[in-house]
């Protein structure tokens, strides 16, 4: 009896189908991102992806955290069709649009604070940091911007400055926009300053307005502290709730605004729609893409209405608030409302309870950590040592694609847990089992 959404691997990966497509993409294809492995699909619904040579998976990365209300779900189909036969397109950037409208209002009430908000839609993560960081500069006529290492904030040369993930990703795209500090974020597992929760008093926040306010930074010259409230591409880092809050109470000490990017983190993810509700964090601007419009390519940068002070001609996108993604948006937020939220909540605390089961079996695991869906295990060399275990980590993730599971990593040593938010339990057990599978084949 085959299990719903099984995976099933017919051919060798990859596949006949799949080595054409790969070797057409060496040729014409830009070599500038990372694939961990030839997973070449062709269609897709709710958990599963279907590759072109007709192999199934079962995807615990929601095609990097987008697709949380599944693949294809039937409802958002037939949104984008509708809307695709009544306007695909007639420029946010120089006329009005329904849909801009409503979806603008929608996330204005739903955003964390009862104030009124304004948005400036965009098409991807990055856009939407970008706006967030020349509004920041425009609002406050400040200059300087403080984000943290290990953060990732996109790749267009402003949001590219406020990231500090991967040397790779910045190696030869040097001067990047001034005036950015980073400082070390509130990683517990691996503290910068060596100290633990429980005695660290927030060192890492201390420390921005102790030492870097009194001799290096002078904080009236500050526009903005840059945060994901979960570090996402980092490795899933979730700090302790007195970070923000403290991060926060400095950004109100010294009129600095708050930025919080929850491009991975928002849309439900964590159980909760905005991760900084977690935190009962109310931000000046938020950034949000990936799963706001069920795989379209929207974003959105949401600014307290007196923030979002920018004049005509200011800033403007000519794709940005497609209808077609707006629609989709309308539609992906009603499902997410509707259920997937609860049972992203749920179906993420039993996969960290059994993750926490497979940390205490295997020395290989040195961290299991996350908030609903928004999962990740540490890999180590050693428990004690905490040395990263890169290589290690990678094998499990491609023997888990041989055996028709998705998974990807995050950080220097994590693997990342982010499925559909549609997740059931019988799902959760597939995954676990594979995983476990991998774990053991790691000497
Ligand atoms: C927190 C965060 N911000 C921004 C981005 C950039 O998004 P995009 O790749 O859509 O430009 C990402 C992408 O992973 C992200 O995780």
């Amino acid at each position: 009896m085959t299990i719903k959404n099984h995976p099933c691997i017919r051919t060798k990966l990859p596949g006949p189908n799949a080595i054409q497509y790969l070797e057409k993409e060496k040729k014409f294809v830009s070599p500038s991102s990372t694939k961990g492995y030839p997973l070449v699909a062709k269609s897709a619904k709710g958990m599963v992806v279907t590759d072109v040579d007709d192999n199934t998976f079962l995807d615990f990365t929601a095609g990097v955290a987008v697709c949380n209300t599944g693949h294809n779900h039937d409802q958002i189909i037939s949104s984008i069709w509708s809307q695709a036969n009544a306007l695909i397109h007639m420029s946010g950037a120089d006329f009005y649009n329904p849909l801009h409208i409503e979806l603008a209002e929608k996330l204005s009430a739903i955003c964390p604070g009862p104030h009124t908000k304004k948005v400036f839609f965009g098409n991807s993560g990055a856009e939407s940091v970008e706006a967030a960081f020349k509004l920041a500069r425009y609002h406050t006529r400040r200059s300087i911007v403080i984000a943290f290492y290990n953060a990732f904030h996109g790749r267009t040369m402003g949001a590219l400055s406020l990231t500090a993930s991967k040397l790779n990703q910045r190696k030869h795209f040097l001067p990047l926009v001034p005036e950015v500090i980073h400082i070390p974020y509130a990683y517990c597992y691996r503290c910068h300053y060596g100290l633990t929760p429980d005695n660290c008093t927030m060192a890492c926040v201390t420390w921005i307005r102790e030492e870097l306010f009194k001799t290096k930074v002078p904080p009236e010259d500050v526009a903005a502290i840059f945060v994901e409230i979960i570090q996402g591409e980092g490795g899933y880092v979730v700090p302790p709730k007195e970070f923000h809050h403290a991060l926060y109470q400095l950004t109100r000490d010294y009129n600095i605004l708050y930025v919080a990017d929850e491009v991975q983190s928002g849309m439900g993810r964590t159980g909760k729609m905005f991760a900084s509700e977690y935190f009962d964090i109310v931000p000046d601007i938020i950034t949000l893409a990936k799963g706001i419009a069920s795989g379209l390519p929207l974003s959105a940068t949401v600014a307290r209405e007196e923030i979002m002070d920018w004049t005509p001609g200011s800033h403007a996108s000519t794709f940005g608030g497609n209808p077609v993604g707006c629609q989709a948006a309308l539609t992906t937020i009603k499902l997410l409302e509707g259920g997937l939220i609860d049972n992203a909540a749920r179906q993420g605390a039993y996969l960290m309870q059994e993750l926490k089961k497979l940390e205490r079996t295997y020395p290989l695991i040195g961290d299991v950590r996350g908030l609903g869906l928004m999962l990740a295990v540490e890999i180590v060399k050693d428990k004690e040592t905490k040395e990263y275990a890169p290589e290690e980590r990678d094998s499990i993730i491609q023997q888990a694609f041989s055996k028709g599971l998705l998974l990807l990593g995050c950080g220097r040593s994590a693997i990342r847990f982010c499925p559909p938010l549609i997740l059931s339990t019988d799902d959760a057990d597939i995954a676990l089992s594979i995983f476990e599978e991998c774990l053991k084949k790691i000497p």
